[in-house]
């Protein structure tokens, strides 16, 4: 039975039993204070945590990391949402070093359940977060999840020299803003593609503002002009060896005649929902390869001290003034709100995020963390 939500600060999650559309099958549970926590584990309070598009991926099922069930409540046994989070260490179990309390730690587990007031995790599954000049609770918060997969692409699969390309579409997604400064950190340049809007000028102005090189939207694909000429004078001739692909679909295909020899498109999002075509002839005259990446097969894949490494070169970044926070909005979970309330009101989030109505980070935050 759940723990009855009051005007005591207790514990709160956001909770499903059973996958499908999260703007139904979402709702807030209130649970018991943590006990002191067992030797080897710590006990956290969640500071803030993203709705990122791969959790409504995961509730609606059709993610391939799967969360386990909980016992949050006694018999009630529930899948925890959120994969990425910052969080404050409380209390630590009595066979724990290298963590104290007050320490910020991210997520080392894949769908560790972040959006819960507070936690009881394996030492192991966390990461202290080194604290710097300029580093929010915004930066902690998302920084497991959009800047190490922008900085990894970014190195994993072609050397780039200073002064080159790489083209991207999905520019303005989280993913995309990071993809923008860490390249123009290294000295790179990006032609950064996004959908036509109104406020379009708006949009490039922002991008530009963050370092991005050129902004065009999709539309300007058909120009014959790009490939023939104007991308031979932006790279003198060299061509754009990196590109990489948020999308998917037809325009994405059209974003892979823009690279030159030898390159390489790495795909990590379909927001399209539509497959990726590519034409035999890139391959076959361009020598083209493509290539996914996946953060989540990044961590499984490399050890505790390459993770602590990418997290000190991302936080230098954001020290350094080079990584911003994304935009966001934060969606407060109020202790004065019974469950069945904050329920609805993240259920309505939800279909808003469906809907397309943010264009900005959701950030979840509990204020009732015990
Ligand atoms: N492989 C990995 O390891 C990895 C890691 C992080 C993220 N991702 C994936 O990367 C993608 C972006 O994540 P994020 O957190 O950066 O997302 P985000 O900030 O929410 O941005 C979403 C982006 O998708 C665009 N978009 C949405 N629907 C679209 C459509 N039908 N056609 C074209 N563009 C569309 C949006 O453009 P508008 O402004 O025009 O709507 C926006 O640029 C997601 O698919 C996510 O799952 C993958």
């Amino acid at each position: 039975m759940a723990f009855r939500a009051s005007a005591i600060r207790a514990n709160r999650a956001i909770v499903y039993t059973q996958t499908g559309d999260p703007s139904q099958v979402l709702s807030a549970l209130t649970y018991k204070p943590l006990p002191a926590p067992p030797a080897k584990t710590v006990n956290l309070r969640f500071l803030l945590a993203p709705i990122n598009p791969a959790d409504v991926n995961v509730i609606q099922g059709v993610y391939p990391a799967k969360p386990s069930l909980t016992e949050l409540a006694e018999n009630h046994s529930v899948f925890i949402g959120g994969n990425e989070g910052l969080a404050e260490i409380t209390q630590v179990g009595s066979d724990v070093s290298g963590l104290t309390t007050g320490d910020w730690v991210v997520m080392t587990k894949a769908q560790a359940g972040t959006w819960a007031s507070s936690r009881n995790v394996g030492s192991q599954d966390v990461l202290k977060l080194p604290r710097a000049n300029g580093l929010t609770e915004v930066h902690g918060a998302t920084m497991t999840v959009n800047p190490p997969t922008a900085y990894n692409m970014l190195n994993d699969f072609v050397k780039l020299e200073k002064d080159e390309w790489v083209v991207q579409n999905g520019a303005n997604s989280a993913v995309g803003q990071a993809v923008i400064q860490i390249a123009a950190s290294r000295g790179l340049r990006t032609l950064n593609l996004v959908r036509n809007r109104p406020d379009l000028a708006d949009l490039t102005n922002k991008l530009k503002a963050l370092g991005g090189t050129e902004v065009l939207t999709y539309d300007d694909l058909t120009d014959r002009t790009l490939t023939s000429t104007i991308i031979k004078d932006w790279t003198a001739g060299k061509g754009i060896r990196l590109g990489l692909n948020c999308v998917s679909g037809k325009d994405t295909t059209s974003m892979a005649r823009l690279l030159g020899e030898d390159a390489y498109m790495v795909s990590y999002g379909a927001m399209s929902k539509e497959p990726l075509s590519l034409p035999t002839s890139l391959f076959i005259f361009k020598n083209l390869t493509t290539a996914g990446f996946w953060q989540s097969r990044w961590y499984k894949r490399h050890t505790r001290e390459d993770k602590e490494n990418l997290m000190k070169t991302l936080v230098d970044l954001v020290a350094q003034g080079k990584l911003k926070e994304p935009e966001y909005e934060i969606h407060s979970i109020s202790s004065r709100d019974s469950d069945e309330v904050a329920g609805e009101k993240i259920r309505d989030t939800m279909a808003r995020i469906s809907r397309g109505q943010y264009g900005k980070k959701v950030l979840l935050k509990f204020d009732d963390a015990q």
